[in-house]
């Protein structure tokens, strides 16, 4: 089986060629070559075990248990993404970047389709590389060496967790990060602030904080940074925090659908 890697025209890339059981030394490059240019990593035709989805995520780093996610019983390392018929809102419908609230941000996550509904529950995705490199050059200059803290305490210290862990008292987690960040893999600029978790850009006014984030969400979320996933028995896509935002399409009423999601740990992030 030899390897391919189809960029889309906007966030991320397909590749095929590869069974996720059993992947080799040199895919492992090639797919963090792609995590470093493209951000996500989507794969079709997958039948990936719950063993082999832990052993393929340790060939990226070891596991990042997530605090607020609800494990297997038999694997603790793997997170349940899911929304039940009953459910009204769902993990991951806001734009957001994973683990922005830690001082060391998780690398990504491994998401593998299980149940899915009819129709609906795709996943957005945007890519923070074609956003930041479209700013105009004033606006590059602006935003260089600015910081941004970004913090747990809002999202999951309270409010609805349907789906999640009911541990609100865990959500204590601030972390500041450069709002441009080189990626650890390809060294590009990407825009690393997000909706969810990003709280305030450092050293300004908080009009000013608020003008300016506002200012970078709207450019970010245009569609030519956009792609939509459509998930299909046998899908997997692999996203690169410090590389994309993503959001998870709430339009399935009364279905269900299961995700199995296991979050690499990153490294410390620089401007
Ligand atoms: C998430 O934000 O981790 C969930 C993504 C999805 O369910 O598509």
């Amino acid at each position: 089986m030899s390897i391919t890697i189809n960029p889309t025209s906007n966030a991320g890339a397909y590749i095929s060629g590869i069974d996720l059981n059993d992947v080799t030394v040199d895919d492992v490059e090639k797919i963090k070559a792609a995590l470093g240019n493209y951000g996500v990593a989507f794969f079709r035709d997958q039948s990936i075990t719950s063993e082999n989805h832990i052993a393929f995520a340790n060939c990226f780093g070891a596991i990042d248990i997530n605090r607020f996610f609800t494990p297997l019983d038999d694997y603790p390392q793997i997170a349940q993404v899911l929304k039940e018929p009953e459910h009204d809102s769902n993990i991951g419908e806001n734009w957001h970047t994973d683990h922005s609230y830690d001082q060391i941000p998780a690398l990504g996550s491994i998401l593998v389709a299980r149940e899915l509904p009819v129709s609906g529950g795709d996943t957005l995705f945007i890519n923070m590389f074609a956003a930041y490199d479209a700013l105009s050059p004033e606006m590059k200059s602006k935003l260089e060496g600015l910081t941004a803290t970004h913090s747990s305490r809002h999202v999951f210290g309270g409010k609805d967790n349907t789906g999640r862990l009911k541990n609100s008292e865990n959500a204590t987690q601030d972390a500041i990060h450069p709002v441009v960040i080189r990626h650890p893999f390809s060294d590009k600029c990407a825009l690393y602030v997000n909706p969810e978790f990003t709280v305030k850009v450092n050293d300004v006014a908080q009009t000013e904080s608020e003008a300016l984030l506002n200012s970078i969400y709207a450019h970010i979320q245009q569609p030519e940074f956009m792609h939509r996933f459509e998930w299909l028995d046998g899908s997997v896509a692999f996203w690169d925090n410090r590389a994309t935002w993503h959001k998870a399409l709430n339009d399935y009423p009364g279905q269900r659908r299961l995700m199995h999601r296991i979050t690499v740990q990153g490294v410390a992030l620089h401007g």
